[in-house]
C-alpha cells in the first residue's frame, strides 16, 4: 500500500503516530521511502528514534527523518510537507479536562492545526494523494471543547475534498485506544500496583474501547478503501468502567472510589449519529463506512452494500465480559512487561 511513499505522520511521538511507525517500518503495508516525525518536543523524538535504531538497526536513519514543529504554525507545516504524498494527521489536544480549562489552546491545536495542513497542501505545487485525520467517538454530537474540536476537524477534512479535488481527505473515528497515554487503563493498573483505591469517576460509564493494533488496522484499512470524504468507523464493542475497575480490583483486593462525573465527559458515548448511519455502507461486517453529506470528487466511487445498523451507542454494545476478562488479561501482561523495561 506504502511502497515507496513519502509519508508525513504528525504527532508521531505519541501512542498512536508511534506504533504506526513501527508498523509502516515494519513492511507489511509495502515499503515506505520515507517517514517524517513531525511534532514539537525534541526529548520525545529522542527517544522514539533512539527506539526504531534499537528494533529495526540503524538503517532506518535512510528513511525515517525528525522534524521539529507545531501544526498551529503554517510556516513549520508547509516545510513538512515538502515531498510528501501521504499525511496522517495524529497530532491533537485529546484530554478532555485540559481543552475545558483552555479551549482556545484545543482550538488553535486542533481546529487551526489541520486547517494550517489544508491551505499548506491548496498550495503546494505537487499533489499530496491522501490526508487521513484520526477522529474519536467524543467528535460525535459533542458535548466537550474537546469533542466540539475533534468534530470541526473532521468537517474541515470532508470539506477540503471539495476545495481540494487532487487530494483525497478521509476520516477514521473510533473510541479509546486501550492503554494510551493518560487513558484510564494505565492509569488503573498504575493504582493497582502502587496498592491506591481504583478512581472511577461514574459508576454509570460505559465506553467504546479498541487495541492499539486495531486502531493502526483502521487506518490502513481506510487508506486501501475510503472513497474521499468518507469516514471509517470500526466495529468495536464498549464496556463499563466500573467491569474493568472490578475486575483489576478482584484480583488485588483494592477499593474503588467513584470521584464524580467531570465536566465534558458523557456517560455514554456515541460511535455515529442515526443521520449518518442512514449513509453507513459497508465492504466487510469489521467496518462501517460513513459517506459524506457534502458532494466530493468522488467520480469512481465503488458501490459498497449499505450497513445494516441503526443506532451505534456504548450503552447498547457492551463487550461479553467473559472476553472483556480475557482481554485485560492479555493487555495487563503486555503492560506490566512494558513498565519492568
Ligand atoms: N488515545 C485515544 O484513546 C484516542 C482515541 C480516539 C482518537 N484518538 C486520536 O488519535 C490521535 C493520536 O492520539 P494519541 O493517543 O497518540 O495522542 P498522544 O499520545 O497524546 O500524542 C499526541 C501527539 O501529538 C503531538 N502534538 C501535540 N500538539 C502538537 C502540535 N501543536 N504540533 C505538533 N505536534 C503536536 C505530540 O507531541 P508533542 O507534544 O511533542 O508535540 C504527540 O506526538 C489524536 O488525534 C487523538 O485525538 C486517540
Amino acid at each position: 500500500m506504502f511502497e515507496n511513499k513519502s509519508i508525513l505522520i504528525t504527532g508521531a511521538t505519541g501512542t498512536l503516530g508511534s506504533a504506526l511507525t513501527r508498523s509502516l517500518l515494519s513492511g507489511a503495508h509495502g515499503s515506505p521511502k520515507k517517514l517524517l516525525i513531525f511534532s514539537r518536543d525534541e526529548a520525545k523524538q529522542f527517544h522514539l528514534m533512539q527506539s526504531l535504531e534499537k528494533r529495526f538497526g540503524g538503517s532506518i536513519n535512510a528513511r525515517v527523518a525528525s522534524r521539529i514543529g507545531d501544526i498551529r504554525n503554517y510556516d513549520s507545516v508547509v516545510k513538512a510537507l515538502k515531498s510528501i504524498d501521504t499525511v496522517i494527521h495524529c497530532a491533537a489536544l485529546k484530554q478532555v479536562p485540559n481543552s475545558e480549562r483552555f479551549p482556545e489552546e484545543a482550538i488553535a491545536t486542533n481546529i487551526m492545526g489541520i486547517n494550517n495542513i489544508i491551505n499548506a497542501i491548496q498550495n503546494l505545487s505537487y499533489p499530496v494523494d491522501t490526508v487521513i485525520g484520526i477522529s474519536t467517538d467524543k467528535a460525535v454530537e459533542p458535548v466537550s471543547v474537546m469533542g466540539m474540536s475533534k468534530a470541526l476537524q473532521e468537517k474541515l477534512i470532508i470539506a477540503a475534498n471539495q476545495d481540494i479535488p487532487r487530494t483525497r481527505f478521509i476520516n477514521v473515528r473510533y473510541g479509546n485506544v486501550l492503554g494510551s497515554r493518560g487513558s484510564f487503563l494505565p492509569t488503573f493498573l498504575s493504582q493497582v500496583k502502587a496498592g491506591l483505591p481504583i478512581t472511577v469517576t461514574n459508576a454509570q460509564m460505559t465506553r467504546f474501547l479498541i487495541t492499539l493494533d486495531q486502531a493502526i488496522e483502521t487506518i490502513f484499512y481506510a487508506y486501501r478503501h475510503a472513497p474521499p470524504g468518507y469516514t471509517v468507523i470500526p466495529r468495536i464493542k464498549a464496556a463499563r468502567i466500573m467491569d474493568i475497575a472490578n475486575l483489576l480490583a478482584s484480583n488485588s483486593g483494592i477499593e474503588i472510589l467513584e470521584t464524580g462525573t467531570r465536566h465534558g465527559e458523557k456517560i455514554h458515548e456515541t460511535l455515529a449519529t442515526a443521520s449518518e448511519l442512514c449513509r453507513a455502507e459497508a465492504i466487510d461486517t469489521n467496518y462501517l463506512l460513513i459517506a459524506p453529506e457534502l458532494a466530493t470528487n468522488t467520480t469512481e466511487k465503488p458501490c459498497f452494500k449499505k450497513a445494516d445498523i441503526e443506532s451505534y451507542t456504548s450503552a447498547e454494545h457492551l463487550e461479553n465480559r467473559d472476553t472483556l476478562r480475557i482481554k485485560l488479561i492479555e493487555f495487563e501482561k503486555k503492560f506490566i512487561t512494558e513498565l519492568e523495561h
